[in-house]
């Protein structure tokens, strides 16, 4: 480990270490590598910490060139250019997945101890992703940073960074929500105009997903209890503030009832 890692025995201070770091695949390696020190016991948790944001973060290659989410190039399924600049946006998500999994990590003190637990195997499992489907693009002839990616999840990060509430209602349970109902669609583009291998990949994605999901539920309800917050009018309130009320399916409703959403906001999906 480089030095300037080693206040990295406290997982918090470790994982603000990985979000600075700006390589992508030393960052997923390292991420990794972490989720492992912790499962064997190596890693001490200052749930307390209050740490200092870094101008740093998010560490991010120079490419991919961020641009507007308005300005990404329609990708057209029957070039291979066309299917790895899909793949490569997979890529992107996944990066920007492992960031922020790394920022709910560092960001918020006085949380449970599982609460870190959580954040650090969705953290590990977003590196597997990344790593799994950078490899994918590498086989089609490309690298992570060969196309344009945008920020529009890095940016609800920003926007909801003062309150672990918020976070946890805007990104894993709205936009992270949001890839459980595109992934399906996804995979059967890809798969249908010929990339098969992609398709094992993004069962993986989607399993995990889930999971992340049902992390972001579980939190959400458990502030939502310590402040004598009703779940569901809480969400919904977030969800007109902060712009992001989801008006047009697809919806998986499957994935979402298994991640932990109550048949009433199943309902509700797409009405606002
Ligand atoms: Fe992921």
């Amino acid at each position: 480990m480089p030095p300037s890692s080693h206040q990295s025995a406290e997982l918090r201070h470790a994982a603000l270490h990985w979000l600075v770091e700006n390589d992508a695949v030393q960052k997923a390696a390292g991420v990794r590598r972490l989720a492992q020190a912790w499962a064997a016991g190596e890693l001490a948790l200052d749930a307390g910490a209050a740490l200092t944001a870094s101008p740093l973060i998010p560490g991010h290659p120079a490419k991919p060139e961020l641009v507007s989410p308005l300005t990404v190039k329609r990708r057209a399924m029957n070039t291979p250019e066309g299917r790895a600049a899909m793949v490569h946006a997979l890529v992107h998500i996944e990066f920007n997945a492992i960031n922020l999994a790394l920022d709910a990590l560092w960001r918020f003190p006085n949380m449970p101890r599982e609460y870190y637990a959580d954040w650090l195997q969705v953290a590990d499992e977003e590196a597997l992703h990344f790593m799994l489907l950078a490899e994918h693009l590498q086989v089609q002839g490309f690298a992570y940073g060969d196309f344009s990616g945008h920020n529009g999840l890095w940016d609800m990060a920003v926007r909801t960074q003062h309150d672990v509430l918020v976070r946890m209602a805007l990104l894993p349970r709205t936009m992270e929500a949001r890839g459980l109902d595109v992934t399906p669609g996804t995979k059967a583009k890809l798969v249908q105009a010929g990339d098969h291998a992609v398709g094992p990949i993004l069962d993986i994605v989607l399993r995990d997903e889930i999971g992340h999901v049902t992390i972001g539920n579980r939190w959400f309800n458990y502030l939502c209890e310590q402040r004598g917050l009703e779940p569901e009018a809480t969400y919904a309130g977030l969800l007109v503030e902060y712009n992001a009320v989801l008006r047009r399916g697809p919806f998986n409703l499957e994935a979402r009832r298994a991640a932990g959403f109550s048949e009433q906001e199943l309902a509700g999906l797409g009405l606002s």
